[in-house]
C-alpha cells in the first residue's frame, strides 16, 4: 500500500498574525511598521483553546480516558490528562517558545508564577459548538480568558507578548452525525462551524494576542477509527471529503484576517495508520478495563514507532513529527 510508506497526516498550520503594529511613539498612528523589521517577536505566554488535540489536563479525572492507564505512559510516566502516551502539540509549541507548558485552566487557582506562561483552556471532546458532553465550548473557553483579563490577571501588555493556539479536530462533526444529521445537510453545517471559528479567531485576535495559530482539520478518513475497517490499510475517501471543504473555508477565513502564513506538510511514518493502543474487542477502547480491572486493550511495544496512539489521537512521536515539520515556519513567523 502506498500509504504504508508515505504520507499520512497532512498538517496545515495557519498562522493568523497581527503582523503590523503602529510603530514607535514618534510616528504613532502615522506609520505602520512590519514587526519583523522593527524587532523580533519574543512571546512569553501561550493561551490554548480547543479539544483533545491540545488539552493537557482540563477534563475531570472521573470522566476522561486521558486520566486512565495507559495514557501518559511515555510522559510523564502515568496518566496526566493528555490524550496521548506523552506530550501533545501544546507542549512542543511551549518548548519552542522556551516556556513551560501552560497550566490547564482547572488548576488556575494554584496561580502565582504558574500563570506566567499562559493558560490552557482546551477541553477534550469539545467543539466550537456544544458537542453534548457538558464541557465548555470554544466560546466559553474564550470567555474564561476574558474574565481573567477583567480581573487583571493578565494585562494588555501580557497579551501583546502572547501566542494563541486553536485546535478544532472535528468533534462538532462527530456530534452532528451522532445526533442524526444528514449527509445533505453536512456542507451547510461545515459552513456554520467555520463561520463560528472565524468569529472566535477575531475575538482572540482583538483581545490583543499577536499571533493566533490555528490547525486545519486532519484527514478524518485516515484516523484509525475510520481505517480499522480496512485493517488500517486505507483511508476512507468519503470521510476525507468534508475535511477538504472545511479546510478550504478555513483558508478563506484566515486570508481575510490581518496577515497569514499557511503551511502544509506531509509526514513520513513506517506504519502511519496503525494505532499503538487499541481495544481487544469492538466494545473496548484504549484504557477500557473489565469489572476486575483487567485491561481490555493492548499496547504496542514501541509507541515511538507509531504515528497514532489510539483510534483518534496522535502519539507523542506523532506530535513530535508534526512539530518538527512545522518548526521552520514557526521560526520564520516568531523570530
Ligand atoms: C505579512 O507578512 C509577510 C511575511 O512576514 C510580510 O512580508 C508582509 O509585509 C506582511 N504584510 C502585511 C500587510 O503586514
Ligand atoms: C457555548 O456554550 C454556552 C454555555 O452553555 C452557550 O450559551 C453558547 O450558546 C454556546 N456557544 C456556541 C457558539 O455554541
Ligand atoms: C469583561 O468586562 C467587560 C467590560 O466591563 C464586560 O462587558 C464583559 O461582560 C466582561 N466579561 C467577562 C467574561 O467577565
Ligand atoms: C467510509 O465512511 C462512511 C461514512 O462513515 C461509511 O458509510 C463507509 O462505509 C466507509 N467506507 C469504507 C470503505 O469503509
Ligand atoms: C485522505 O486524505 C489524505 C490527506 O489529504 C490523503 O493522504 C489520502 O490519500 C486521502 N485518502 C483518500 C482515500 O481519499
Ligand atoms: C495556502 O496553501 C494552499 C495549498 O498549499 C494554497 O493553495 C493557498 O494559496 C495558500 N494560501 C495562502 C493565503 O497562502
Amino acid at each position: 500500500m502506498e500509504l504504508h510508506r508515505s504520507i499520512v497526516f497532512l498538517v496545515f498550520l495557519f498562522l493568523v498574525a497581527g503582523e503590523t503594529v503602529y510603530g514607535n511613539e514618534k510616528h504613532q498612528g502615522l506609520k505602520k511598521l512590519n514587526l519583523h523589521t522593527y524587532r523580533a517577536f519574543r512571546p512569553t505566554k501561550l493561551f490554548v483553546f480547543g479539544d483533545s488535540y491540545s488539552d493537557t489536563g482540563n477534563n475531570p479525572k472521573s470522566l476522561a480516558s486521558s486520566w486512565k492507564n495507559p495514557y501518559g505512559v511515555t510522559f510523564p510516566g502515568k496518566p496526566a490528562g493528555r490524550y496521548s502516551d506523552g506530550r501533545v502539540i501544546t507542549d512542543y509549541l511551549a518548548r519552542f517558545m522556551g516556556i513551560k507548558s501552560p497550566l490547564p485552566y482547572q488548576w488556575r487557582k494554584i496561580g502565582g508564577n504558574k500563570l506566567r506562561s499562559g493558560i490552557n483552556f482546551a477541553y477534550g471532546g469539545t467543539g466550537v459548538f456544544d458537542t453534548g458532553n457538558f464541557q465548555p465550548n470554544m466560546t466559553t473557553q474564550i470567555g474564561y480568558l476574558q474574565e481573567l483579563i477583567n480581573e487583571s490577571v493578565y494585562t494588555k501588555r501580557d497579551l501583546e507578548s502572547s501566542v494563541a493556539l486553536v485546535t478544532v479536530s472535528g468533534n462538532d462533526y462527530g456530534a452532528y452525525t451522532a445526533s442524526g444529521g444528514s449527509d445533505q445537510g453536512l456542507p451547510a453545517f461545515i459552513t456554520r462551524v467555520v463561520s463560528q471559528m472565524a468569529i472566535n479567531l477575531k475575538v482572540i485576535h482583538n483581545m490583543g494576542i499577536r499571533r493566533v495559530l490555528v490547525t486545519s482539520l486532519q484527514p478524518l478518513g485516515c484516523l484509525p477509527r475510520a481505517t480499522v475497517l480496512s485493517s488500517y490499510q486505507q483511508c476512507n475517501a468519503t470521510q476525507n471529503l468534508s475535511v477538504d471543504f472545511h479546510n478550504q473555508l478555513l483558508q478563506r477565513v484566515v486570508a481575510t484576517l490581518n496577515n497569514n502564513t499557511n503551511d502544509s506538510r506531509s509526514l513520513k511514518f513506517d506504519a502511519p495508520l496503525l494505532p499503538c493502543c487499541m481495544g481487544i474487542s469492538v466494545d473496548a477502547n484504549c484504557g477500557s478495563v473489565d469489572e476486575n480491572g483487567k485491561a481490555l486493550y493492548t499496547v504496542c511495544k514501541e509507541p515511538e514507532s507509531t504515528f497514532f496512539w489510539d483510534m483518534v489521537h496522535p502519539s507523542q512521536a506523532g506530535w513530535r513529527a508534526v512539530y518538527l515539520a512545522l518548526r521552520p515556519t514557526l521560526t520564520q513567523i516568531f523570530y
